[in-house]
């Protein structure tokens, strides 16, 4: 059977790319194989975040994943800093992961970038991410490209581990979609949609309402000339646009150009939007009452008991295998 393990940073409001390029199939998954979900609060630190804010997004970001159809009784959903094996294997890890290794990382380059100082953790997260993983026997991660080369790094690492202290880990492998992969900016199709990006009209966030989402698709960019036609090459803004109404609305690539045949960007834009506000209305209507009825503390200790029991026999596999003494 399938094991599945991803974590998600409590980071912000989540988008329609998303969606469309992560929940929507953890959702599918969660049937297929045995799934754990984390919201990895001990991540957000690498980056300083606003104590108050931090409590706020991790309670909204598990609302979130309930709404979309994470059910608390297929898949455990929890939060990192709730399963104390994550901190402990973190740290073990650490001490068996090189520096030039965690050097090496594009991610660790890119966020270091014009900063004067960035705090260690910055740099030792591939780590706590490998341990994340790891503690779960994982088989497969479903990850975006940007974290594939984290995931090399967790192979590597737990090959290093089995080969000098005996068959313990299972060596994941990455599972990367290639459809709805690369929702794109509404503003600029050749950028990935993120809810980092300080222009709030370049992406759609689950939360937005109808009229938000229809003012959006509005102001979308557009290609040159007035056919509606899917063709990332030559029409990538309008490529973009059609793919986000078929993932949507459910219909196909050509039934969606055949739809718009002869028709104006005007009616495509509006019917990009009333697809997309179709999907996501009962997402936020479910996102409301969850909210209301307190659902995440339930699905978080369901969770977190489930998880603490994988991840603590692994751990006490690990502490034998390196010497340390247990307690008595
Ligand atoms: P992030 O928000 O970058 O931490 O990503 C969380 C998850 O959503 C990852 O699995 C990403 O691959 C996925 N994701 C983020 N943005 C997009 C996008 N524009 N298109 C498709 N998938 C995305
Ligand atoms: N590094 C991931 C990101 O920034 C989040 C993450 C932490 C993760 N631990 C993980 C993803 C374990 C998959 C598996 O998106």
């Amino acid at each position: 059977m399938m094991r599945i393990l991803s974590g998600i940073q409590p980071s912000g409001t989540l988008t329609l790319g998303n969606y469309l390029g992560a929940l929507q199939r953890f959702v599918e998954l969660q049937h297929q194989a045995e799934c754990f979900f984390c919201v990895v609060d001990l991540h957000a630190w690498t980056v300083q975040p606003d104590p108050q804010q931090l409590h706020e997004r991790t309670l909204q970001l598990a609302a979130m994943y309930l709404a979309c159809g994470i059910d608390p009784d297929q898949a455990a959903l929890f939060v990192q800093s709730h399963v104390s094996a994550h901190a402990e294997l973190g740290w073990l890890v650490q001490c068996l992961t090189y520096l030039g290794e965690l050097e090496r990382m594009t991610q660790f380059k890119e966020k270091r970038q014009g900063k004067e100082s960035v705090v260690a953790g910055l740099m030792t997260y591939p780590a706590l991410m490998a341990a994340d993983i790891l503690l779960y026997q994982t088989t497969h991660v479903p990850v975006g490209e940007d974290q594939k080369q984290h995931l090399e790094l967790t192979r590597d690492i737990a090959e290093r581990f089995n080969n000098r202290y005996g068959q313990t880990f299972v060596i994941p492998d990455p599972l990367i979609s290639d459809v709805g992969a690369r929702i794109m900016s509404l503003d600029d199709p050749t950028k990935k949609m993120s809810k980092s990006n300080p222009n709030s009209n370049s992406y759609i966030s689950l939360l937005d309402s109808p009229d938000t989402i229809l003012n959006k698709c509005k102001r979308a960019v557009t290609d040159s000339d007035k056919e509606i036609r899917y063709d990332w090459d030559a029409k990538p803004a309008i490529s973009n646009l059609i793919e986000i109404h078929a993932l949507c609305s459910g219909l196909t690539i050509e039934a969606v150009e055949a739809l718009y045949q002869g028709k104006g960007y005007g009616d495509f834009k509006k019917g990009v939007a009333e697809s997309v506000i179709n999907r996501l209305r009962p997402i936020q209507e479910r996102y409301e009452r969850i909210q209301k009825e307190n659902l995440v503390q339930e699905a978080f200790r369901k969770g977190a008991e489930k998880a603490r029991f994988v991840a603590n026999a692994t751990l006490t596999t690990v502490r034998e295998r390196m010497g340390l003494v247990l307690p008595f």
